[in-house]
């Protein structure tokens, strides 16, 4: 006989089966404690006893399935979220793109754009943003209509200047968005330089000639094998020498990436793609 837990990761299984052959969406590799964690909370906020009670769900009722999609895709992000790791972007990454014509960028896993917003913020101050195009994906398409609008609630923004400062900012950040109420809107010359768009890592191609990748808190929920699937499509997308930031929690040691990238700024996650790759 089987117990509890065992009976519970088999629904587990099931569940993320489920969600795989009806929406294609295969959360199967993420990692498996936060994954549990998602559900076991979703399952709370519905009217179901056990897990296993969500697989019909999944596949007839698609408001469901929205739900908890955004329940499992854990989308906290910020404006300059560890402001050093975007001063040394500023400081060391940009002089070397600036001998580029054009300057392609991917950020993987965007969320609601913030972290975008940011990146367009910092090259217009250093007279990059008229040749840098910022390509922002997401598998979440609530998550990217969110982005695409480009409008927040004024309170996220609190604290934003200090973090702003911190990453090396020269003017206020004020300057970069119309205020109105209680929500601001990112100015069209940062807009017009960033397209948001839906990817899914766990299945999408790559984004080729990329010269900077930000992919930042996102492997921090896949397990080892999905890992190595996206760090393989971070590296493909990348031109010779291109540059890769991850998140604070991240690394490539250990995985199947770790010889073909440089440590650039290792205290900040950046590498840099070996050249002749
Ligand atoms: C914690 S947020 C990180 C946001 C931002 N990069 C940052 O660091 O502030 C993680 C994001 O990864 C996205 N994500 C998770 N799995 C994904 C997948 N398979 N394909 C694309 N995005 C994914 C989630 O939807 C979420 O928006």
């Amino acid at each position: 006989m089987k117990n509890k837990k065992n009976i519970e990761n088999d629904e587990i299984d099931c569940l993320l089966e489920a969600i795989w052959r009806r929406y294609g969406y295969d959360f199967r590799h993420y990692s498996r404690a936060s994954i549990k964690r998602r559900i076991r909370h979703h399952m709370g906020l519905s009217d179901c006893q056990h897990i296993s009670e969500m697989i019909p769900k999944i596949f007839h009722d698609e408001s469901f399935f929205e739900s908890l999609l955004n329940d499992l895709s854990i989308s906290v992000t910020q404006m300059f979220r560890d402001p050093v790791v975007f001063n040394s972007i500023r400081q060391q990454i940009f002089p070397k793109l600036k001998t580029y014509a054009r300057i392609n960028i991917w950020h993987a896993g965007c969320s609601t754009g913030e972290e975008a917003y940011t990146l367009a913020i910092l090259l217009e101050e250093e007279g990059l943003l008229n040749r840098a195009q910022i390509y922002a994906t997401d598998f979440n398409n609530a998550s990217i209509d969110k982005a695409s609008r480009g409008i927040y609630p004024l309170k996220s923004l609190q604290n934003c200047n200090e973090l702003y400062l911190s990453s090396g900012g020269k003017h206020k950040i004020s300057d970069y968005y119309h205020a109105n109420y209680e929500a601001i809107k990112f100015k069209q010359s940062l807009v017009d330089h960033i397209t948001f768009a839906h990817h899914n890592l766990t299945c999408d191609q790559v984004f080729a000639q990329m010269h900077l990748i930000l992919c930042r808190n996102v492997l921090i929920y896949f397990d080892k094998t999905l890992q190595n699937h996206v760090l393989d499509l971070c590296r493909d997308s990348l031109v010779s020498q291109g540059f890769l930031v991850l998140g604070d929690k991240e690394n490539l040691d250990f995985t199947s990436v770790r010889e073909d990238f440089d440590n650039f700024s290792q205290p900040h996650r950046i590498y840099r793609k070996r050249a002749g790759w």
